[in-house]
């Protein structure tokens, strides 16, 4: 092989686009492709995409005009990738609006990587320095189809070495895509239609990372909790199912799983959370607004009061949950009394953190072209109001870890000199003193202070039966 190329992979949105950029980034090094964090240095360049709102889908073109630039100062020709939802969603177009790019391919195509690559490489390249060929002259390389392949099947075992490279905490997605068409999101139409990885080849990607040294692992889908993947048996296993049996995997320590819809929050998986100490005690459960009306509209197929209930059949299970969700003000027809309402869940939930968005109309979406749309300076406003109050509960909630003596898995150095930073059970990173050969450790921390996001603690002695305890 001759010297190694390198890529450069810049990842946008959502976990799934992590994981995503993860595998490709391990396709590419069968390739002889080494990652690089120097975009300047790059042979590759990925940009690997989101569409959920336009502001995400903008930074894609104003990074595509840097390249050009980058290009034009050092005369350097760089392959330049656009994957994932802005590929799948806008094709052909991409290129007509930037035509620095060489290859658009969608998130359900980054197996056929290395095809799509010698594709490009197969027509006239310009001679290094000597500036890019006119646009039309260049091949190039555009899949947004859905395969009838399954890209999981095609891709790479995860190599020990690459996956201990990225730390004590992996993703890992079982399940893709959504069904439920919510009218404000373009999930369905990026991502395609729900489908699960069987549950075989989850356990076994599960049992590769834990050998490589992964002690906490994130299951990862749109709609996670719809999983319905093939078992052994030949049956369609439910997360709950998939979740008992992944926590069996020895050295496993952790599990989380996200994003979730209430709606698939079903009895099995409730008691998940009850009876198995391997899954921490997070939820994410985004409900989007606290509107029946709005709720209604956006097609999310059940009330207020019904996440208010299953909220509390969550906590009766395990009390020491914590919540987070994602809302959106400022969908059409919203009024100050549906967002007010949105105030009244949020104030009866208690959240630990959450993400807000304004209403952002996505091409093709059936909101996107309702006639009611509301005004921007009415979106900043009550956003701004939630998100002061999600502030304050976010606030609240880290104080409230004050005190107590936690379990904390520790990940990586910290910024000071003998610090590490690990995470909390409910997710938060967690600074505290302790020697480097934590890494990968779980041990009992004292929380003596909140931060902005985060917590600071000391190594405390475990009780004497070893156990970590809650304070009382
Ligand atoms: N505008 C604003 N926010 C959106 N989301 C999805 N689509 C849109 C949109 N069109 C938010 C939802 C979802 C999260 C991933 O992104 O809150 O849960
Ligand atoms: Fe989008 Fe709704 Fe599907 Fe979530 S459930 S991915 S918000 S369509």
């Amino acid at each position: 092989m001759t010297a190694n190329k390198t890529v450069f992979i810049k990842t946008y949105g959502c976990q799934m686009n992590v994981y995503d950029s993860a595998r490709m980034s391990d396709t590419l090094a069968t390739l002889g492709y080494d990652e690089t964090d120097r975009i300047e240095a790059a042979d590759l360049v990925v940009l690997n995409t989101c569409h959920i709102r336009e502001k995400a889908a903008d930074k894609v073109y104003s990074e595509l005009g840097k390249i050009r630039k980058l290009e034009e100062t050092t005369g350097r020709d760089v392959t330049v990738a656009v994957a994932g939802c802005v590929a799948q969603a806008e094709g052909e177009e991409i290129i007509r609006r930037a035509p620095v790019v060489d290859m658009v391919f969608g998130p359900q195509s980054y197996h056929r990587l290395p095809e799509l690559l010698e594709r490009v490489k197969a027509g006239e390249r310009p001679a290094a320095g000597t500036g890019r060929v006119p646009s039309k002259a260049r091949p190039r390389a555009v899949d947004t189809e859905f395969p009838a392949e399954d890209k999981f099947d095609h891709l790479p075992e995860p190599v020990a070495e690459r996956v201990r490279g990225r730390g004590v905490t992996a993703f890992l997605t079982v399940q893709e895509g959504c069904d439920k068409f919510c009218t404000f999101c373009v999930v369905p139409y990026t991502r395609g239609a729900e489908l699960s990885r069987p549950v075989e080849r989850v356990v076994a990607e599960a049992e590769a990372l834990v050998a490589a040294g992964v002690r906490e692992v994130t299951l990862l889908g749109q709609n996670v909790n719809a999983y319905h993947g093939v078992g052994p048996d030949g049956d369609a296993w439910s997360l709950a199912r998939l979740v008992r049996r992944l926590a069996a995997v020895p050295g496993l320590a952790r599990l989380r799983y996200t994003t979730s819809h209430p709606r698939d929050m079903d009895d099995a998986l409730i008691a998940a959370h009850r009876d198995l100490p391997e899954l921490m005690p997070y939820l994410h459960l985004p409900v989007q607004s606290g509107s029946d009306r709005v709720l209604a509209a956006m097609n999310r197929r059940h009330g207020a009061a019904d996440y208010l209930t299953l909220v509390e059949r969550i906590r009766a299970a395990r009390p020491d949950i914590a919540l987070s969700g994602d809302f959106i003000v400022g969908f059409p027809g919203e009024t100050d009394a549906d967002f007010e309402a949105t105030l009244a869940l949020v104030r009866a939930v208690g959240y630990a953190s959450c993400f807000t968005f304004k209403y952002s109309p996505r091409p093709g979406t059936p909101a996107a072209s309702e006639s009611d749309q509301v005004p921007e300076p009415v979106k900043t406003e009550r956003l701004a109001r939630l998100q002061a109050l999600i502030d304050e509960q976010e606030a609240a909630f880290l104080k409230s870890r004050v005190g107590l003596v936690v379990p904390v898995l520790f990940e990586k150095a910290g910024r000071d000199p003998g610090q590490l930073v690990g995470r909390s059970p409910w997710l938060q990173a967690v600074h505290v003193a302790a020697p480097a050969d934590l890494i990968g450790g779980i041990a009992a921390v004292e929380i003596l202070a909140a931060g902005h996001h985060s917590l600071d603690g000391r190594l405390a002695e475990p009780a004497a039966d070893g156990a970590v305890r809650l304070r009382a």
